[in-house]
């Protein structure tokens, strides 16, 4: 494939804020509604140089096998667990998605439920709604001058740090990692010392081995009396049969929760926790990142990402690819990208190749990992079919691509 030339098909409803960076690439841009099936997907596939999905459509092995042309896939959303990885970087097709486009939100949804949970509004909401109004300062509290717990000092924990300062909290964080504090939040001694000193705990770590469960029973014993837990992280980090007992005996004032162990695949399916009907807590389907604002710069940093390998090669945010990023070509420069089979001789194959129809190399850039290797050449103008033709008659090579 030379970029300039061919379609992007984009599934799922993207947000159009990609468009105009995908336009950019000079490719086709069509539109479909909804995920297909698998026979209209394997179709779309074989059609499309550039594949843009959410997290409905599946790219497996079938698919990928029907994609002759396809060179990139752009999953808009934060997750790829719906694309065969593997497979498809054997194909030499690229993979990207927006990892933090939601961080924003997820910290905002937070910070919403600290100040609900500290003035017990589940309660009096619920109490409104069957005709009681119940008009106190009992128990209700400002969260200025509060403590909050952050567990997992990352990209949303150091977000949310900073919002929660701004309304006047002390924070604290405990990470495995040593990071730098932002503003004025400082490191606990550890995750214990953590739990002790907060009066809202907030949990923002990935779901690992270490994680699972983390906060349990022992852990939630030695929150403070009455503190409060917010898990927007993953839902096997906390037990929530501990959490049901730690809020019946009052050892856990309240919590809010967005994430759970096992979540309804669809919205037909029925979802039980053993923490519904309690009126102090916080229930929500799995929507911190899911706001428009997220949707729009999901489309702009996945838009982005392929702008840039249709039109440079670069593969350094890519998730299954070795990573090379090369500056933009010179003038009048050609760039042959190739994907191969990582085993030796292959360069100089490929050396021999350009000389033998006179091709002049300008730059270079390898990367290999595991079995597969890049290369990006930059060369004086060529004869795009005979090099391909060339280049392909090695037998490692996977795939190959010119910019002009
Ligand atoms: P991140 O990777 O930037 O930060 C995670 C932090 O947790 C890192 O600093 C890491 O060192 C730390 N960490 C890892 N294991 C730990 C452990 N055992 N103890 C203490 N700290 C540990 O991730 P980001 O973007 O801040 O996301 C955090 C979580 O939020 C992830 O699980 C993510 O899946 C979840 N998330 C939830 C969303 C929702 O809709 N509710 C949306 C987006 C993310």
């Amino acid at each position: 494939m030379h970029t300039q030339s061919g379609k992007i098909i984009l599934l799922e409803g993207i947000h159009e804020a990609a468009d105009e960076l995908l336009a950019g690439t000079g490719l086709e841009i069509q539109r479909i509604q909804g995920s297909p099936d698998a026979a209209r997907l394997k179709e779309y596939a074989s059609e499309a140089d550039v594949l843009c999905i959410r997290s409905r459509t599946q790219i497996d092995h079938s698919v990928l096998e029907a994609a002759n042309r396809l060179c990139a896939i752009g999953c808009f959303c934060i997750g790829t667990n719906q694309v065969d990885l593997k497979i498809a970087a054997e194909h030499g097709i690229a993979v990207f998605n927006a990892p933090f486009s939601n961080t924003r939100s997820v910290a905002e949804l937070t910070l919403a439920e600290l100040v609900m949970l500290l003035r017990r509004i589940p309660q009096r909401n619920a109490d409104m709604h069957s005709g009681q109004w119940r008009k106190s300062a009992s128990g209700s509290h400002e969260v200025r001058g509060r403590t909050l717990g952050i567990v997992g000092y990352g990209h949303i924990g150091t977000q949310l740090s900073v919002l929660a300062e701004a309304l006047g909290m002390r924070v604290i964080y405990h990470d495995i990692i040593a990071k730098l504090p932002i503003g004025n939040a400082n490191p606990a001694r550890d995750l214990e010392s953590l739990l002790s000193e907060s009066d809202v705990v907030s949990l923002h770590v990935p779901a690992t081995q270490a994680t699972r469960n983390m906060i349990g029973e022992r852990e939630l014993g030695q929150m403070k009396q009455g503190g409060f837990l917010i898990n927007n992280a993953r839902g096997n980090v906390v037990d929530l049969d501990a959490l049901a007992a730690a809020l019946d005996s009052g050892q856990v004032g309240g919590a809010a929760l967005d994430v759970f162990p096992e979540e309804p695949k669809s919205g037909d399916a029925k979802f039980t926790t053993p923490l519904a009907g309690r009126t102090n807590v916080l229930l929500t389907p799995h929507i911190g990142g899911n706001t428009l604002e997220a949707q729009a710069a999901i489309a702009r940093e996945v838009g982005s990402k392929l702008n840039r390998f249709l039109l440079e090669g670069a593969t350094g945010t890519a998730v299954n690819l070795p990573n090379v990023d090369l500056p933009s070509r010179g003038p009048g420069q050609h760039r042959i990208l190739h994907f191969h089979r990582n085993v030796p001789g292959v360069l100089g194959r490929m050396h021999t190749a350009l000389a033998g129809l006179n091709v002049n190399i300008n730059a270079e850039f390898l990367q290999s990992s595991g079995d597969l290797s890049y290369v990006i050449l930059d060369v004086d103008p060529i004869e795009i079919e005979t090099v391909h033709e060339e280049l392909s008659k090695i037998p490692e090579t996977i795939r190959i691509r010119t910019i002009i």
